[in-house]
């Protein structure tokens, strides 16, 4: 049997990490620390972020007050969710007040608008997007004389910045009833509420792994891992953290990053991983009848803008493809394929005009 060979580039451009919209952001202002300008009455700065939507915060009436918390972490803020005051008039003091993220703590105000609030009806609650705006603090001020800052709730909603799990595919050995693998990369970690998006093998398993696929090779920076806020949490003790671009023995082979020796329910532990260079993240818990789980698994690579990766491919067809229109169409086919398979920013190109090089190719038969 014959065919033609010809060669074919394909350039693949980095995955961007893309803003999410899974809608299983944690409200993330209620793992922050608040403070304001002044306290007016003991009404502090927290209670806009206690979970409750009848307790208020308040500021004194001063010039310029303000409210903010501290995400402690960079995150991409999707969306501030905030309730207004329960009053036929206090609520128009909202009227006028700037939403910031940025990483300035202090002189916020060099830190980018996120939005500017006209008003909020009473007792309301109005969402304001932020379109992944990145930053640690978010700051709502009210900018004039004899003003006071008083709110019912504010809600922060949107992901770590930088975490290319969120990018990826999870599997895992096997599934506890509805805890599928992909709930370990959902942006939840499951802080705020117990038993929600975590991963975690079905029990009587030998053996259980999770692997996450980065759809791109990586330099890992490092991994966190969260552990479930419940009963268990020796559920993840004696798992390795492997790294690597092999599916041999399910990815289980690849490099050992680190072996967690256990993590306190309810907690977040990161694991250094030098810039191991792979594909897959594994999670193995070896041993005889094991349960493995996992709220959240966290990926920080190396400045992904700088890395691109190169493909080379042969390509054999029976089409003429030193016809420009064939040889232009076959690109565009890979194109769409690839970007159905989720590879964005893809640069698809002939490295060499298509030549009439034959090469003979044996045909293989399955065994009867
Ligand atoms: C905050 O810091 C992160 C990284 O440290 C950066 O990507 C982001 O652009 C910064 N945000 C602003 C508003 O400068
Ligand atoms: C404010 O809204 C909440 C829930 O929407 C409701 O339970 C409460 O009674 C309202 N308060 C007033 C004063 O209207």
């Amino acid at each position: 049997m014959e065919k033609l060979c010809r060669c074919l580039l394909i350039l693949l451009g980095l995955l961007s990490v893309q803003e999410k919209a899974k809608g299983t952001e944690e409200n993330s202002a209620r793992l922050g620390v608040s403070s304001q300008s002044s306290n007016y009455d003991g009404l502090v700065s927290s209670y806009a972020v206690d979970g409750l939507r009848d307790s208020y915060s308040h500021t004194n009436a001063q010039t310029d007050p303000w409210w903010r918390v501290d995400l402690l972490n960079v995150y991409k803020v999707n969306r501030v969710v905030i309730t207004n005051k329960d009053s036929s008039y206090y609520y128009t003091r909202i009227n006028g007040a700037v939403i910031r993220v940025g990483n300035v703590s202090q002189d916020f105000y060099s830190n980018p608008i996120c939005a500017v609030i006209s008003t909020i009806p009473s007792n309301t609650t109005e969402t304001f997007y932020c379109d992944g705006m990145e930053g640690r603090y978010v700051h709502i001020h009210i900018p004039g004389d004899g003003k006071i800052m008083t709110v019912k709730e504010i809600e922060v909603y949107g992901f770590i910045a930088g975490n290319v799990a969120l990018d990826g595919v999870a599997t895992q050995s096997s599934t506890f009833e509805d805890w599928s693998a992909d709930r370990g990369i959902d942006g939840d970690r499951g802080l705020l509420q117990q038993n929600t998006g975590c991963a975690e093998t079905a029990p009587g398993n030998s053996n259980p792994w999770w692997r996450l696929d980065l759809r791109d090779v990586y330099h890992v920076i490092r991994v966190v891992i969260t552990n479930g806020n419940d009963c268990c949490p020796e559920r993840v003790n004696g798992a390795e953290i492997r790294i690597g671009n092999s599916l041999e023995n399910n990815g289980n082979n690849n490099p050992l990053c680190a072996v967690i020796p256990g993590i306190p329910a309810g907690q977040s532990y990161t694991y250094p991983c030098g810039g191991m260079v792979g594909r897959y993240v594994n999670v193995f818990r070896p041993g005889t009848d094991k349960i493995l789980t996992m709220c959240e698994v966290e990926v920080y690579v190396e400045d992904i803008c700088k890395q691109r990766a190169a493909v080379k491919m042969r390509f054999s067809s029976k089409e003429d493809l030193t016809d420009s229109t064939i040889a232009e169409n076959i690109l565009q086919q890979l194109g769409s394929i690839l970007a159905g398979r989720g590879f964005k920013d893809v640069i698809v190109q002939w490295s060499q005009p298509p030549q009439q090089d034959v090469i003979k190719v044996e045909e293989k038969r399955p065994c009867s």
